[in-house]
């Protein structure tokens, strides 16, 4: 077995008497591609600090690439790649020379970096704007301009936080594509994000975080085996009936769910639950049957939504 990338053994970030992370036990290995999912302030972003080595952790211990944060983080921080969730690009400088200058930061030489400029540009699909000014881009080409120059130092690990937030559906499926690319050449990949699809889509393991807690941990398909059912019927009401329908609806599938403006029935068949519902003369205004997701395993553990 080749030596983790990432170990962290109970480790905890201390805000004051807050604990934003609270405890908190993984490995990434080599190659690896690692979610965090969890919603908001579950302290996703306070680890991946912690990982990028720009913020101390409170207790516990933390080693990256075999270094300690603590004593090592120049080392650390030069064979990392680090998207922030916030696009921290420098607005006074054009698009290309975000990159240059990012690169020159590293003290790489100055032929190497404008030849990885010019292929990050082709990479991100930017080429066409290196001359434009940041301010000028849309959000979603400053997104992936932010992700090429994570890429300027050729880096071992990857932290992306939130990559494709704010972007269209077409930009995020590129970005998917792009990153499973970095993942075939090798790149450990350590992602967070609350949208359960891209978990699905990225991540080969993950945990699931709440309250700076680990609620679970696995592939995506095995959490769902774990903790779902294999389909699920969405029925509506009306927000009138909605609360008072789940009781007609008790003993249909292997578990129920109310939410504000749906019920969810967890079962192995959702069309043989879509027809005990029928049977028993309850009329849904609308019915679909889907696949567990992650965002099922997320209910299921917490009783909340990913997304509020
Ligand atoms: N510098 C800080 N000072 C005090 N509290 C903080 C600080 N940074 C984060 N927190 C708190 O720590 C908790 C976790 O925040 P964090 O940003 O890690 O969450 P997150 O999982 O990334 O959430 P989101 O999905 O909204 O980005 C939150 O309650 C937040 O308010
Ligand atoms: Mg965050």
């Amino acid at each position: 077995m080749p030596a983790p990338v990432i170990v962290a053994t109970d480790l905890v970030k201390k805000y004051k008497d807050f604990a934003a992370v609270d405890g908190i036990t993984f490995e990434v290995a080599p190659g690896e591609s690692f979610g965090l999912l969890g919603p908001n302030g579950a302290g996703k972003s306070t680890t991946m600090r912690m990982i990028g080595a720009v913020s101390t952790r409170s207790s516990g211990s933390l080693s990256i690439l075999g270094l300690d944060p603590n004593e090592h983080g120049p080392a650390i921080r030069s064979q990392l790649g680090v998207v922030p969730q916030q696009d921290n690009l420098d607005t006074e400088l054009r698009v290309r020379d975000n990159l240059l200058v990012y690169g020159r930061y590293f003290g790489l030489p100055r032929a190497q970096v404008a030849a990885r400029a010019d292929e990050l540009l082709e990479f991100a699909q930017l080429s066409d704007r290196a001359k434009a000014k940041v301010d000028d881009l849309s959000g979603g080409m400053k997104r992936r301009l932010t992700i090429a120059r994570a890429l300027i130092n050729e880096p071992r690990v990857l932290l992306l936080d939130e990559p494709t937030t704010g972007l269209d559906p077409q930009a995020r499926h590129i970005l998917w594509d792009r990153l499973y690319r970095l993942r075939e050449q090798g790149t450990t990949l350590v992602l967070t994000t609350h949208y359960m699809d891209e978990a699905e889509q990225l991540a080969d393991r993950l945990i699931v975080v709440d309250k700076g807690r680990i609620m679970a941990e696995g592939s995506p398909a095995s959490l769902i085996r774990e903790h779902s059912s294999r389909e699920v019927l969405e029925v509506r009401f009306g927000s009138e009936r909605n609360a008072t329908a789940a009781a007609d609806l008790a003993g249909i599938g292997d578990r129920l769910e109310v939410l504000p403006d749906r019920i969810l029935l967890y079962a192995h068949s959702g069309e043989e639950a879509l027809a005990e519902v029928t049977r028993r003369g309850l009329e849904p205004i609308t019915s679909l049957v889907r696949r567990s997701s992650l965002e099922d395993v997320f209910l299921k553990l917490t009783g909340r939504s990913l997304i509020e």
